[in-house]
């Protein structure tokens, strides 16, 4: 471990563009902060369901188990743990060609661009699987590149020549990739016709209300309405219309500008563009990624995009309607009265969580080619008292037009007095009820800092503990199990921690103990059979806060019962990104997104070669049976 490289995280280089005071206003709060019992009281006052449900333990080894899999123990080992009885095998890893034409990799220099481009992309994320004319399709989120694994062949470790950057710009964006059974192994079908790449180069169109405003203009693009690419694809979602839904994240870590002195407006803050990138360079070959040459085409990025996998020739659409933050996820549901409602939450320190709801409806057969540009955002306010309301967005509340709402969208949250959340990551609907889950991954700045808007992160309400450094999933059960609703009710499902380590409010809640501790829930989707499933993105370096906790994993929670048990555990340092069940649960696509990052030795899924690589494995269960 000798070689290991430490790189900020995205939240800490974007705390290194633009440093915040040590001190604020707001320090105060961190003298306020909540005992162990002022702790335990807010679980009690917001939480009556997670009291009966989590705090009445004994009662679960009573309860019926669900899960139909005995716990894996934390382990730090280079390989994927899962359940007795059950296998793991890989199914596509970066790098793995597409087509029978598709350059063959050179590992030595971890691709060239012209490898890369025919290839499936690196750090797989969010995904779903597509069932159409007889074929299983899997849609992934490629969403960026570790850079000292990318260009481990230059002593720099970073992109060197034009063919470097491009290597690194064409390993993200979104694959489409049709999958098979081969003598029972699932694999790519290479050549088949819906097999694509989108990449940051790939034409795209500009939706909704925000589109052909003045900021989304580009030399290039005088219209504000033709844009090309994605990348930094966290999370997803999907459309009971056949669509795949492609969320941009960290998309302002690819600008910079070559004029250092150059003044960065307000909405650029908010957003952490600025003079350096995160060393991507990808303003070397592209002057779209300049802001001292194009203001305006970091406004083009943030947004959902909609994607129609059935077609590899069509043109994805960003939808503007959906609001442009770090955009985690899109979990949409199709409301009682038939309109559609998409929550989504946006992963920054003190960000907010925003719902969407269309003003037509979702019929089968119907139009719904506006379903997504059509409708409301609103961004959630959570009071203490386990309630919480919608506020609305709109030009009346917020002082901006329709268009600035949809591009500036933080700045609007802001503007409504938002709840400023700890960074939050995805969101699940439960699939029976309206129960709405979201992960609230850690924030180190809980009580410390104000985010980038200068809203003050008080301690309390689904934020309980300052300086958060396990995270918590909180759910809300909308107003008469009426999603587009303005009022609900919300509890803490679980606070993640150490009981190992820690006796105070870093034990977690009482659903988490020595066996199924974790941290930092990030991935977090519910199965047909309405088990949610939990994947981390946290510390794994097994020492002090995480001692005990190994590698990131995978697990199992009954939302009934509070119980919670650990699935899967990864290989060293990779983030588990993504799931995808089969209809009948008798398979389940899980992603491994960068083992053997900052120097932890690892070869990933695929193995077989000297490179770390991101992946995609199938998981099965050996007598031929459901999972979860
Ligand atoms: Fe890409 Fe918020 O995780
Ligand atoms: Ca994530
Ligand atoms: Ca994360």
């Amino acid at each position: 471990m000798t070689d290991r490289i430490e790189m900020p995280s995205f939240d800490e280089f974007d705390e290194i563009n633009y440093p915040r005071p040590d001190e604020s206003d707001f320090d105060h709060v961190v003298e306020s902060a909540i005992s162990r019992r002022g702790f335990l009281n807010v679980l009690a006052i917001g939480t009556a369901s997670f009291v009966t449900g989590v705090v009445g333990l004994p009662g679960l080894a009573r309860a019926k188990d669900r899960f139909g899999f005995e716990q894996v123990a934390a382990n730090s080992l280079d390989t994927v743990t899962v359940p007795k009885g059950f296998s793991w095998a890989p199914v596509v890893n970066w790098g793995d060609p597409l087509w029978s034409k598709s350059p063959k990799f050179d590992w030595s220099v971890r691709g060239t661009a012209a490898q890369q481009e025919m290839a499936f992309g690196d750090n797989n994320d969010g995904m779903t699987i597509f069932n159409f004319d007889g074929r299983t399709v899997l849609v992934i989120n490629q969403e960026y590149t570790n850079r000292d694994i990318a260009n481990a062949h230059r002593e720099s470790k970073l992109a060197e020549t034009d063919d470097d950057v491009l290597k690194g710009m064409l390993a993200h964006g979104v694959t489409v990739v049709e999958l098979a059974q081969t003598d029972g192994k699932w694999g790519v079908v290479k050549d088949s016709p819906v097999n694509r790449r989108i990449t940051p180069k790939t034409a795209m169109v500009l939706e909704g209300p925000g589109a052909g405003h003045d900021l989304l203009k580009t030399t290039a693009d005088p219209t504000g309405t033709k844009c090309f690419g994605t990348w930094n694809n966290c999370a997803n979602g999907s459309t009971p219309w056949g669509t795949y839904l492609a969320c941009e994240e960290n998309f302002n870590g690819y600008y910079r500008s070559s004029n250092p002195d150059i003044e960065i407006t307000p909405g650029q803050k908010r957003y952490s563009i600025g003079v350096k990138d995160w060393g991507y360079s990808w303003a070397q070959i592209d002057d779209r990624f300049d802001i001292a040459k194009e203001p305006n085409e970091s406004n083009r990025n943030g947004y959902v995009v909609e994607i129609d996998p059935t077609d590899p020739t069509s043109i994805p659409r960003k939808h503007t309607a959906l609001g442009r933050f770090k955009h985690e996820s899109a979990e949409l549901v199709i409301n009682r009265d038939g309109r559609v409602v998409v929550y989504m939450g946006d992963d920054e320190r003190g960000e907010f969580l925003y719902r969407y709801v269309s003003n037509d409806i979702f019929s089968v057969g119907g139009s719904t080619s506006e379903l997504l540009n059509d409708g409301t955002l609103y961004v959630a306010k959570f009071s203490d008292d386990g309630r919480g309301q919608w506020a609305e967005l709109s030009p009346e509340a917020t002082g901006m037009s329709a268009e600035e709402i949809c591009i500036h969208t933080r700045i609007a949250g802001s503007a409504v007095g938002a709840t400023t959340m700890d960074r939050p990551e995805w969101v699940a609907a439960h699939p029976t009820k309206a129960e709405v889950y979201v992960a609230l991954t850690n924030n180190k700045n809980r009580g410390i800092k104000p985010n980038k808007g200068g809203d003050e992160t008080p301690v309390g309400g689904p934020n309980p503990r300052e300086g958060n450094k396990y995270g918590q999933i909180v759910r809300w059960m909308p107003d008469g199990g009426d999603h587009a609703a303005s009022g609900f009710d919300w509890n803490i499902f679980v606070l993640a921690g150490n009981p190992t380590v820690h006796q105070d409010d870093r034990a977690g809640s009482p659903n988490v103990n020595a066996g199924n501790m974790f941290n930092s829930p990030d991935g977090i989707s519910f199965d047909d059979n309405g088990i949610l499933w939990i994947q981390t993105d946290g510390d794994y370096k097994n020492k002090k806060d995480s001692a005990g906790q190994g590698n990131n994993q995978m697990l199992a929670a009954d939302t009934e019962t509070g119980e919670i048990r650990r699935f899967l555990v990864g290989p060293p340092a990779c983030e588990v990104s993504g799931l995808s069940c089969s209809g009948d649960r008798s398979r389940m696509f899980v992603g491994l997104q960068q083992p053997g990052a900052k120097g932890f030795k690892s070869h990933g899924p695929g193995g077989g070669d000297s490179v770390p690589r991101s992946g995609v494995v199938a998981i099965t269960r050996d007598d031929g049976g459901t999972i979860g």
